[in-house]
């Protein structure tokens, strides 16, 4: 099979892609990047080229594109290299977005625990508006366009984009009601378009080498290619990156991973697979990506993995729904009972699996619709309560 080159080895010039951008009509910017067929790196998997559609046919003056650099899903450390090394890349396609929407302000919102960041991003700032790419009337081309550094609150929920909105107004980072979506009213009650930064740092490659280009980089129907941090008992724990729609088995391979008893895809709140299911593809489809993989080996008490994620959530709620604040501290206790031995059989877990759908369908946000999936997962495929009917794989 043909080789593909993938976006870490096609570095072409810092700012190529937006100056091929400003000369092209603002809505053809948003056709290219529709085309493309990208979905946001950032876990839901939203359309991106759709997303910035509806940023772009909203009727106000003043637009804003926010870069969620919050990065606070467990095992998740993909964004932090692409600041480090890419911040003028992230920066660039932060300025495409708000030129294609029609938007001259742009955030980045940095994960609290990452201030060591701050210079690099500083530099790539400085050095872009020292070449006439950021700020005012870039290149001669009258669009103008600047570039906030805000930090984050230091909870995982302010990863939610409509609380990262909320905290960057002031309040604590509680999401907001949906709709209206952040597209229509988001930050200061303006249309703003919100991308996880590999989505942003993707979007010069698209612009400079085409939608075609990028699509076919993927496979089946998935398009582009996807970044991936993995951790756990793997020889090589890194970032890598791979065509989107490879098999798990692809990935594991790379990284050294032996004795796999179970691989946890798309972080906490992911799919947890057993070894036998490392011929699943990594797509929205199959097993949604993420950012995050965590190989576990067979020495691995996965009950207490289990424990440890739900101690995560419970913690990580913001408690401003019952499913969620209720339901996590409910399923914490469950798994304290198997660990403790009072739960010895499958109708004694009837309750928590219902009480797992109940969250998933009736919380307000990701975090309590996702809590417990790695519960009915771990339960149904690495305990001795299996559970076949009650598996969350295909949702998204
Ligand atoms: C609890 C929670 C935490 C999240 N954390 C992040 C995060 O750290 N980074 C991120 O890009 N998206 C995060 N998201 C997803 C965002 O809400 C949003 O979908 C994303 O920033 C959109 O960008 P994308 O379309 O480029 O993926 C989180 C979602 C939830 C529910
Ligand atoms: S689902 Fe959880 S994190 Fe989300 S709003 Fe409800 S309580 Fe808060």
């Amino acid at each position: 099979m043909e080789k593909k080159v993938l976006l870490a080895e096609n570095q072409p010039e810092f700012g190529a892609g937006l100056l091929k951008a400003l000369a092209m009509d603002p809505s053809d910017v948003v056709g290219e990047i529709r085309d493309s067929g990208i979905k946001g790196r950032g876990g839901a998997g939203f359309p991106t080229g759709v997303k910035w559609s509806f940023a772009a046919d909203a009727n106000s003056s003043v637009k804003y594109v926010i870069c969620n650099a919050d990065e606070g899903e467990p095992g998740t450390f993909k964004d932090r290299i692409l600041i480090e090394k890419y911040s003028q890349r992230l920066m660039e396609g932060m300025s495409i977005a708000g030129y294609a929407i029609g938007g001259s302000k742009g955030i980045i919102y940095l994960r609290a625990e990452y201030p060591y960041l701050i210079p690099a991003i500083e530099k790539a700032r400085r050095t872009l508006t020292d070449r006439g790419l950021l700020g005012e009337n870039i290149q001669g081309s009258g669009f103008n366009f600047h570039i906030e550094l805000r930090h984050g609150a230091g909870a995982y929920i302010c990863g939610e984009e409509t609380a990262l909105i909320e905290s960057l107004e002031g309040r604590s980072g509680m999401p907001r009601n949906k709709p209206p979506y952040p597209v229509i009213s988001g930050y200061l009650n303006k249309p703003t378009v919100i991308n996880n930064v590999e989505t942003f740092c993707a979007v010069p490659h698209i612009i400079l080498n085409g939608a075609e280009w990028y699509h076919d980089l993927g496979s089946g129907e998935c398009a582009g290619t996807k970044l991936f941090s993995i951790s756990g008992d793997v020889g090589k724990p890194g970032v890598y990156e791979l065509p989107m729609g490879a098999p798990l088995s692809d990935l594991l391979e790379l990284v050294g991973a032996e004795d796999v008893q179970a691989v946890q895809v798309g972080g906490a709140s992911g799919t947890t697979v057993p070894a036998s299911a490392i011929h699943r593809a990594l797509s929205f489809k199959d097993l949604p990506p993420g950012g995050s993989v965590i190989v576990f080996d067979n020495t691995v008490s996965m009950i207490d993995v289990l424990d440890n994620f739900m101690d995560f959530f419970v913690h990580e709620s913001c408690g401003q729904c019952t499913p969620c604040r209720e339901g996590t501290l409910q399923l914490q206790k469950a798994i304290e009972m198997i660990i403790s031995g009072e739960i010895h059989s499958l109708e004694e877990l009837d309750g928590f699996f219902k009480l797992a759908r109940v969250m998933k369908t009736t919380s307000k946000c990701g975090l309590g619709q996702t809590a417990a999936n790695c519960f009915v997962d771990i339960i149904s495929n690495f305990t001795d309560f299996h559970r076949d009917n009650c598996s969350h794989e295909g949702d998204e």
